[in-house]
């Protein structure tokens, strides 16, 4: 029995930071400006996100989902730093991207990732909206979400809409009946205590979705934590699971940079699938952190 093997790294706020143009400095690029130069800064390292790539490229996974925040203020060259981020770990049929807040920072190039990062993020047919997205790999259906969406500052909250959850509701149904593994890509978890700044607007309405018509497998970051939470299911609770962020520094309070692995086997409608945690520890050295069944 084969065994398909998905990675998944989110938030690496690719260091270091761009250094923006006085007119680029507009509106919440301002305190998120200033936010990292103070803070953030320190907590996000080039090396680390480095060699945390490296690592995850030698465990030769099938497939590598990022879930979002690859940029800091959505200035204009941190989307050809994402692209090239992407590139490095391979191209669209290997790679799938979903946007996080800080890739809509701004209204300004809010939607420019639809462009950089197209060839990660094209749905496998034409579709009217771009997400979701529903690709297909090996046994795996990956539906890609957009909850990113420009806010106030010190606001990160997010939010599908109705129209997107109503077309989430169709991709569901229709994949419902060929019992594929389906993984759903989201960057605020829809599950898990956060504040209320940081929170998923709409996730009763994700979670009622979901509950209707089932999915295998919800993966997210933006808490920049490792946790495995759940929500209900069609036919048993489903697993999501959040990883730190793949650029923070070892000793960081809400973890040093991780990623997870989830090797999955089975046929239509029997999936186990088991997670692996790959990351830095104290010390500095890549290693396995824990291995956990999820079904
Ligand atoms: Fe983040």
């Amino acid at each position: 029995m084969s065994v398909f093997v998905l990675a998944h790294l989110s938030d690496p706020h690719i260091p270091p930071l761009a250094e923006p143009r006085p007119a680029e400095l507009i509106g919440k690029r301002i305190t998120g400006y200033l936010n990292w130069k103070l803070r953030r800064g320190a907590h996000h390292r080039r090396d680390i996100l480095d060699r945390l790539a490296a690592d995850l490229l030698a465990q030769a996974p099938d497939h590598v989902a990022v879930t979002g925040d690859l940029a800091n203020l959505s200035l204009p060259v941190e989307f050809d730093d994402g692209r090239a981020f992407l590139a490095r770990l391979g191209d669209g049929k290997r790679v799938s991207v979903i946007p996080g807040n800080h890739d809509a920072y701004v209204r300004a190039t809010n939607g420019t990732y639809l462009g950089a990062w197209r060839e990660y993020l094209a749905g496998d047919a034409a579709q009217t909206a771009p997400f979701p997205y529903l690709r297909r790999r090996g046994p795996v259906a990956l539906i890609g979400l957009s909850s990113a969406v420009p806010t106030l500052p010190f606001f990160a909250s997010g939010r599908l809409g109705s129209d997107q959850l109503d077309r989430l509701a169709i991709v569901l149904a229709r994949l419902q009946e060929e019992r594929c593994f389906r993984v759903i890509l989201i960057h605020h978890a829809p599950a898990g205590p956060r504040s209320w700044l940081k929170r998923l607007e709409d996730a009763p309405g994700f979670r009622d979705t979901v509950a209707l018509y089932g999915a295998d497998l919800v993966l997210s970051g933006h808490d920049h934590i490792a946790a495995v939470n759940e929500i209900a299911g069609f036919e048993r609770p489903i697993p999501v699971v959040q990883v730190p962020s793949a650029s923070a520094a070892p000793g960081d309070p809400r973890g040093g940079a991780a990623y997870n692995l989830y090797r999955i086997e089975g046929a239509p409608g029997f999936w186990s699938c088991e997670m692996e945690s790959r990351g830095f520890s104290p010390d500095g050295k890549i290693v396995s952190l824990r291995k956990k069944k999820l079904m």
